[in-house]
């Protein structure tokens, strides 16, 4: 399961669904092959990607129940290149039972893609261990203020804890800094924390800004990249960080 990564924080709101959007964007821009898992009951991703629940035969809470992504997994209306594994609130059962599951259904799905992100809902429970259990890269999206950091030991416990019973090939890929003020010594030195923890190297370079056109983008379901030059420093912020998500498939054993 080497191109797929968990995108998690225990902590709602983070950017968690953000960075797995603007990685799709850039995806998409660049004409690589991308699946997003929607693993959060909210469908938020599912919906920005133009898919709605309830228009839907059949979401990923049925595909986890028939072991078959088949006739489950749409294109998004982004782009022909990103497909969407797409969530529903029904999802919220698969909080309780075993955590294998989604492993065996992305397994022979995977390689059809250059990278599968799944995006994990702001809880440490089944579903997030479920992704964990399938990804073979844990990337973690923190917002460096105080309560931003709140957290993020009970991440690294599970983390550890999936590493010990289901999965022993899932590696820490980095974190994701989102909302990050251009000048602000308080970040500074919640990011300085933040290394202490996890490793200066581990986190990854650049940071995402606070910028409005996020916001928007949901809003309007719209990739990121179809802003252009209104979105120009987000837009190089994600093709930086997509270019560091192909670099750890690379560099991965199949
Ligand atoms: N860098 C940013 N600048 C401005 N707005 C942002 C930024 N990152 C995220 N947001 C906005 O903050 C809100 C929460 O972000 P997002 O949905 O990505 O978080 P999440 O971690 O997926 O939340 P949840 O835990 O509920 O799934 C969204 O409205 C999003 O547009
Ligand atoms: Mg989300």
């Amino acid at each position: 399961m080497h191109r797929t990564f968990a995108i998690l924080n225990q902590k709602g709101g983070v950017g968690k669904t953000t960075v797995t959007l603007g990685l799709a964007s850039a995806a998409a821009d660049a004409g690589r092959r991308l699946l997003v898992v929607d693993l959060d009951p909210q469908a938020a991703s599912s919906w920005v990607l133009g898919l709605d629940p309830m228009d839907l035969d059949a979401t990923i809470a049925d595909a986890l129940d028939r072991r078959s992504a088949a006739d489950v997994i749409q294109r998004s209306a982004w782009s022909t290149n990103i497909d969407v594994l797409p969530s529903t609130p029904a999802l919220q059962a698969f909080e309780s039972g075993g955590s294998k599951r989604l492993r065996k259904l992305l397994k022979p799905i995977e390689h059809e893609y250059e990278a599968v992100l799944i995006d994990c809902p702001p809880s440490l429970g089944n579903l997030t261990r479920s992704a964990l259990t399938a990804a073979r890269h844990a990337l973690l999206v923190v917002e460096p203020s105080s309560l931003g950091l709140r957290g993020i030991g009970g991440v690294a416990d599970l983390i550890d804890d999936v590493w010990d019973a289901t999965n022993a090939d899932l590696e820490l890929a980095g974190v994701v800094l989102n909302r990050v003020p251009a000048v602000s010594n308080e970040a500074g030195r919640r990011i300085d924390e933040l290394a202490r923890i996890v490793g200066r190297d581990a986190i990854w370079s650049p940071p995402i800004p606070q910028r409005v056109i996020f916001n928007e983008a949901v809003g309007q379901r719209r990739p990121l990249h179809s802003y252009g030059s209104r979105a120009y420093h987000p837009i190089a912020v994600f093709d930086s960080l997509w270019r560091r998500v192909r670099g750890v498939v690379h560099a991965a054993q199949p």
